[in-house]
Parts: C-alpha cells; structure tokens; sequence
C-alpha cells in the first residue's frame, strides 16, 4: 500500500522461467587489473555470488593478472578481505568461499612484456589439464583505457586470442571491454579497428553495466509484454521523456584523476544514459535476439537531431560542484564538467516533436537514476468550474531504475467529498514488494553472459561509434568554449540554475530532486 492508498498487485508467474537459466560452458576467467577498484568492489563479488547461486560451471578457474606482485595465498586473503566488504549476500559463506579460493590463482606481470604473457599462456594450459576448462577462456579488460591496444597485442601475439572463424566454434575465446571506449569518435573507431584487426565481431563483449540492472532490462519487458503502454508510447500522447542519473557522491575513492580526463559526458552519457535512451525510444525488434535488439537501437541513435558548435548553448548545460578543483588529482584550472543537463531530439515518425531531457551528475541533492515519461494534458477540462481542476496533472509514468527500484503512474483521483475536488495519486509498484528475492547485481548478469557467449545486454561496434557521434561535437564545442560555459553549482544541490532554465524555456520543469 502506497502513501496514497492505492496498491498494484503482482501475479507472479508459477512454474518454469520463460527463459532457462543455461549454465556457462566450462571455461577459465582471465582479469586484468585484478587489484582494481572494479575488480574488488563489482567483479570478484559478482563472480562469488555466481558461485554461491550455483550458476559458474563445475569446470572453473579465475586466473588474476595484475602488475603488483602477489603468490597465490597472499592475493587469496585480499580478495577475501573485499569480500567481506562487497559481496552482496554477507557474512560470507565459507563453504563457497573454499571452493572459489581454490579455483583462484594469480599472475603478475608487466602488460608490455611479452614474457609474463608466455608465463600466462603455460599457466592457462597448466589450469585447463587441472580444472577442465577444455581450452574456453574469456579476458576481462578492468584496466585503462590506455592500456587495451598493448594488451590486445600481447594477448594476439602470445596466441590467446585467435580469431573466431564460425559460430558457435570451440573451444571460444572472448574479450570484455571496459567503458570508457575510447575518448571521442576518432578514437572509438581506431579501438573498433584495432579490435576488428584480431577479433570477429561475436568475441567482442563492450561491457556498459546499465545493461545489466534488472530494471533497465524490465524496461524492454514492460514495453514488450504488455500490450497497454505501446499504444500510448509516442508522439500522439508523451509530452516529453525525461532521464535522470544524479548522484550524492563526488570524487570519493582517488577517482580525482581519471574523472578529471573523463569528465560526466564521457562517464554517464555516451554510455549509460543513452543506452537507457535507446531502450525506451527504440521499435518493438523482430526478436528478442541479440542482433535484432541492437539493431533497433542503432536506429535511434542514427535518429538523433545531431547539435554543435553554437547551438550546444540552446540544448547543453554543463555544471561543475563547488570545490570540485580542490579535490585529490583534480586540475587547479579544470574546464571538466560533473553536471550535464541536455536536451535531445530523437527525429523519427514516432518522437518527431517529443524532446527527451537527460541530465547527470555528481554531488547532488539525491541519488535517482530515472526515466520519467510524461504524457500530454486532457485536451480540455471538464471540471473547470472547481478550483482544483485548474491544475490537473497530466499522467507521469516513472520507471525507477534506483534506487527503490520500481514503476510509477500518477493520474488524477476524485477526493471523497460533496464536491468536485481533485488530487494526484500514484499506483506504484515497487520490486521489493513484488518479487520475494534480491535484485541481482548488474555484473553478475553480465559476467554470466559473457560465459554464454550472449552479447544482447553489450554494445556493439556501430552503436558505440554511433553514440560518440553525437556527443563528440558536444564535446568539442564545450572544451573549446563556444558551446557555454560551465556553470557552477553548489554541492547538494540540484544542479546549475541555467538547467532549470534549459526546461523552463520549452515550459516544462525537471522532476525536483528530494
Ligand atoms: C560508472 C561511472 O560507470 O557508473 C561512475 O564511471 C558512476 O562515475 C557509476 O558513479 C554509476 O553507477 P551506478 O550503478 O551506481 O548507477
């Protein structure tokens, strides 16, 4: 039951999962930048959550490659201790805990010496004869993006990654591919050739891990598998489309240097934001297969209204938080954005006219990612002669992604009572209420794809460049001035005036952040 007393009930479904839950092939897990912040706090917690759900393959082994140098014990016992920080389901189960240590080795090394790569290739044999991986291997990229190209090339050149001719061959190969993917479209497309110069297409995996929230997945499944919604979903009856990725925490945990070289357009928005775009805007795909779902994404990114030079004033606020320059590894004089707020335009025959507004950013008043749908007023009142019906809502339709991850219809509502006085109420529907079981993490999915060899939830090489396309320009025109200047913002609040300005000017307001 929600504040408003209204309550949505869920049926959920007995028997079988529509879709099975395949357990991966055996295979061995490669990590580079195993002593990484990714690795300690998402990977090595998602991967022992695989193993406690019983969801790794019997045949497994994760072999760590990192330049500190560790033996085996010593690397054991600090992939513990974050455990015991990080893994989702605490205190930690023992029993897993010893089966997973026991398939875990490590490998330090320099990522230019071709001889820690012969030392990883005998350890790989050495693993395969020991755990019975039977030659699957699949690398994991957790390391800067500086570093991909010589990786790639000592991976090739020491023989680990040959490429894969057929699919579905054996024994397979893959690669994961940390975001950031590249800087700007330039430099996306020489990493795609390099990547293109070793590896098919199908071995590839560009992990961006919005993909993998449960939430951003349902919103596929509520548009496709209900029939109510795809009626309304377009020009003729949404008002506008508004995406929100806001956050309290700022440059914690050393991220001073790298978010400085990264600034928010190339952390949240040419990634996570626009993905999530893509699913609420693309057509319903011919199948719910890989290719098909990432062919209709592409389109909406071809459909996008391209924006730069001066007009990336009219359509792009950028922020920066009070302060920010004095953070650990930050530039006394740095231009880089932590807020962006802009508007999009998405111009086919179902969003011509519908602007979709995103906005980022760090050190704000609260932690919301959201996608909020708002759809066009009655055309006329018939209540007009009340005071209240002045000011009907049009429906909002909010899909929380986190946290209290849920949907949310608000619609207007008779308030008991003589006359004709109206309210705005809310159905809400919340997963914890729902579904008796925890969200998984989206790592965990992903990882598990990997294994699978399923690509549906990973980005693919025309819709990576195709997202720097449009936000290149931007890029550039904010770096070199002449796209506006960067607003500053105080820390906790919600962001830059001008980008409230950037809504009111179109005569709309942002979702307010409390
Ligand atoms: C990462 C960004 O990709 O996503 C971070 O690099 C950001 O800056 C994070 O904080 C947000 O992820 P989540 O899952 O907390 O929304």
């Amino acid at each position: 039951m929600d504040a408003q007393g209204l309550h949505v009930s869920t049926t959920p479904r007995e028997g079988e999962p529509i879709v099975r839950a395949d357990r991966p092939d055996p295979c061995t897990v490669v990590l580079f930048g195993a002593t990484g912040d990714l690795a300690q706090r998402k990977l090595f917690p998602a991967l022992f959550e695989l193993a406690r759900a019983g969801l790794l393959p019997d045949h497994f082994a994760l072999v760590a490659f990192s330049r500190s140098a560790h033996d085996d014990t010593a690397f054991r016992a600090q992939v513990k201790e974050g455990l015991k920080k990080f893994a989702r389901t605490q205190p930690l189960d023992e029993a897993t805990w010893e089966r997973f240590a026991s398939r875990l080795e490590c490998i330090s090394g320099d990522y230019d010496d071709p001889a820690a790569f012969t030392r990883l290739r005998q350890q790989l044999e050495s693993a395969e004869k020991r755990f019975g991986t039977q030659g699957n291997q699949l690398y994991y990229l957790a390391t800067p993006a500086s570093t991909f190209p010589t990786l790639l090339h000592r991976l090739s050149e020491a023989g680990l990654l040959p490429r894969e001719e057929q699919p579905g061959q054996r024994p397979w190969r893959r690669l994961v591919i940390e975001k950031p993917f590249g800087r700007d479209l330039e430099s996306a497309r020489e990493l795609n050739r390099n990547l293109s110069s070793v590896l098919d297409e199908r071995q590839i995996f560009r992990i961006d891990h919005y993909l993998g929230k449960e939430t951003v997945q349902n919103i596929l499944v509520f548009r496709f598998a209900n029939l109510i919604f795809e009626p309304l979903w377009n020009r003729n009856y949404i008002d506008h489309v508004e995406i929100t990725a806001t956050e309290t925490l700022g440059m914690e945990g050393g991220r001073g240097r790298f978010y400085d070289e990264t600034g928010v357009i190339r952390d949240m928005v040419q990634n996570h934001l626009m993905q999530v775009l893509a699913l609420c805007a693309m057509e319903p795909p011919s199948s719910f297969g890989a290719e098909d779902i990432r062919d209709e994404k592409n389109k909406v990114f071809r459909s996008l209204r391209s924006v730069d030079g001066s007009e990336v004033a009219t359509h792009v606020v950028a922020g920066q938080f009070k302060g920010y320059r004095e953070e650990q590894g930050v530039a006394k004089d740095s231009r880089t954005p932590t807020y962006v707020a802009m508007k999009m335009n998405v111009d086919n025959w179902r969003w011509q006219g519908v602007p979709f507004y995103l906005r980022a950013g760090k050190k704000l008043a609260k932690r919301l990612t959201e996608v909020s749908i708002h759809f066009k007023p009655v055309p006329i009142s018939l209540f007009s002669t009340s005071e209240a019906c002045q000011r009907l809502q049009p429906n909002v339709l909010r899909l929380r992604i986190q946290p209290q991850e849920g949907i949310a219809l608000s619609f207007e509502s008779k308030v008991p009572g003589e006359d004709v006085s109206i309210a705005g109420v809310t159905m809400d529907f919340a997963y914890k209420e729902a579904f008796a079981k925890p969200v998984p993490e989206a790592y965990e999915r992903l990882l598990l794809d990997c294994m699978r060899g399923n690509a549906t939830l990973f980005a693919r090489k025309d819709s990576v460049e195709q997202a720097w396309a449009y936000v290149t320009p931007i890029l550039q025109a904010l770096e070199s001035g002449v796209g506006g200047h960067i607003h500053e913002y105080e820390p906790g609040s919600a962001g830059p005036d001008a980008a409230a300005a950037l809504l009111a000017r179109d005569g709309r307001r942002w979702t307010v952040l409390k």
